[in-house]
């Protein structure tokens, strides 16, 4: 298991009352994975994901990643692990907006001590894996905002992460740049990379291959889904039986079988 949330709650404290938001979150997650996470404003999903991210602790509760318990991580590690593991996709891009994208994309690979030459380089070919090779001098203000996200995907894979964590990657984007960003999702997925997504939007979860719903801090897993699914399966058996009495209704030269085999 690439991911395991375990009795995971989050408290805040306002004012000396204590706010529970995640109550009780099981959660696991294999590698090559694609899930969304959907669910009202303030049910916890930026709580979660920001846990999930190593950004936030959990009050209680226990978080495994590759096996390994990291809870009591300190900040050290737990940077070193989102540098080498984790990707970051937002709704707002959160990109310099004094550099270029190249720049932008390149930062990452700074923090990981990457010589000057060699961080252009992987920079470019990421820019280059989301389409934007001809924009790699463009600082975000010169970019459309489907682009700016696909410099911040670039920027998210640099550092070759397992998984890419994003937050309404597609919220602020109008449905074309929104489709755009869902094959690159798709493509990378393909290509092994675990996505966890964060959606308001039933048509973009849609893309994952697994929902998971959060109400008020607790998670369901979608089971309209599942068997929506179930059905779909039912319907191609039952489609596959179809076709055998067509054939047999062929073989026979009649419109409809009364009598036995
Ligand atoms: N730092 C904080 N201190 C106190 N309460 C907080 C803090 N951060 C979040 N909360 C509360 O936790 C709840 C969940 O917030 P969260 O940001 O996780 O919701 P969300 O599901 O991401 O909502 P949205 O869809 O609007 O982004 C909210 O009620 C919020 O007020
Ligand atoms: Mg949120």
């Amino acid at each position: 298991m690439l991911l395991e949330l375990k009795h995971i709650y989050k408290n805040y404290l306002q004012d000396k009352i204590v706010i529970p938001v995640l109550k009780d979150v099981n959660i696991s997650i294999d590698e090559g994975e694609y899930v969304a996470i959907m669910g009202p404003s303030g049910s916890g999903k930026t709580t979660l994901m920001n846990i999930i991210g190593c950004l936030d602790r959990p009050t209680k509760g226990e978080f495994l990643l590759e096996g390994e318990s990291i809870v009591n991580y300190n900040e050290n590690r737990l940077s070193d692990l989102r540098l080498n593991t984790l990707g970051f996709v937002f709704q707002s891009f959160n990109l310099l907006p004094k550099q270029t994208s190249l720049d932008n994309v390149a930062l990452p690979l700074s923090y990981a001590g990457v010589p000057v030459k060699k961080r252009k380089e992987i920079a470019f070919q990421a820019l280059k894996r989301v389409g934007l090779a001809e924009r790699v001098h463009f600082r975000p203000s010169q970019l459309s905002g489907g682009q700016q996200q696909r410099v911040a995907i670039a920027r998210a894979l640099v550092n070759n992460p397992k998984i890419i964590l994003a937050d309404e990657p597609t919220g602020a984007l109008d449905s074309r740049s929104g489709i755009q960003v869902m094959n690159l999702f798709q493509q990378l997925n393909e290509e092994g990379v675990t996505i966890i997504m964060i959606t308001h939007d039933a048509n973009i979860a849609n893309h994952a291959k697994k929902v998971l719903h959060i109400f008020d801090g607790e998670i369901v897993e979608d089971k309209e889904r599942k068997e929506k699914q179930q059905a779909e399966v039912q319907s191609e058996k039952e489609a596959k039986n179809d076709t055998v009495f067509s054939e047999i209704e062929q073989d026979f030269g009649v419109k409809e079988w009364e009598g036995e085999i």
